[in-house]
């Protein structure tokens, strides 16, 4: 794998406060609560890996980025994993940054033996598609909760479940993260301005429990 600029980013993503706790992570222990075995892909600082281990699965991790390390370094649209190889098929706050999110998505559906957890961040309209990619040019695209459902059905799965989890995090930290500053900081709050109260940037968040047939 080549390096990414997520090497670089990889203790940030590992510390961070936004990252390691949340009611998203809490619902993704809800749901994976009878399994036994689970995949995080794109697990970055392993914090979902962490939580369901607390919670008594058998995790692996897969990410792309070395630095990252995970268990297995993959990207999510070429798992390399057998058919129905785990329970739980997990992925937070990371499909956003897929190249190829429909064939991402069917990877999931793949080796996953029953269900597919999604947690990202929500389409929020141009301007903060335009700010995602101002504060980092790695950022991809978030989806509607109607394009959500469409990549599930798509890849044969069954949405059981969508839940709205938004979620407040602290803006300079944010920014911190992927290294925006300066003219792009300022160009990223301008385009924000709606979902910025003092320090807090508040995304629209959902999660999707989708299972196979
Ligand atoms: C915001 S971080 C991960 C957050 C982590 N899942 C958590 O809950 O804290 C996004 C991660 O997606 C990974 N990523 C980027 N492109 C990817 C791809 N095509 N497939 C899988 N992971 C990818 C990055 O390497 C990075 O570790």
């Amino acid at each position: 794998m080549t390096p990414s600029v997520w090497d670089e980013r990889a203790q940030a993503y590992r510390e961070s406060e936004a990252h390691r706790e949340g009611p998203d992570l809490d619902l993704l222990v809800e749901w994976a609560a009878d399994a036994r075995t689970a995949l995080d892909v794109g697990s970055g600082g392993g914090h979902v890996a962490r939580r369901l281990r607390d919670g008594g699965l058998d995790v692996v991790t897969v990410d792309p980025a070395p630095g990252m390390g995970a268990d297995v370094q993959a990207a999510a649209e070429d798992l390399p994993f057998a058919d129905a190889s785990f329970d739980v098929v997990a992925t937070r706050v990371a499909a956003h940054h897929f190249g190829d999110v429909a064939a991402a998505v069917a990877e999931l559906a793949r080796v996953s033996a029953d269900r597919v957890l999604v947690v990202d961040n929500l389409f929020m309209g141009d301007a903060a598609e335009e700010a995602d990619r101002v504060r980092d040019p790695s950022h991809v695209r978030n989806y509607t909760e109607q394009e959500w459902c469409a990549l599930f059905e798509g890849a044969g799965l069954t949405v059981m479940e969508t839940r709205r989890v938004d979620r407040p995090m602290r803006f300079g930290p944010w920014l911190g993260r992927s290294g925006c500053t300066g003219a792009a900081a300022g160009r990223v709050r301008e385009l924000l301005a709606d979902r910025i109260d003092g320090d807090t940037i508040t995304l629209d968040r959902i999660a999707l429990r989708g299972v196979k047939g």
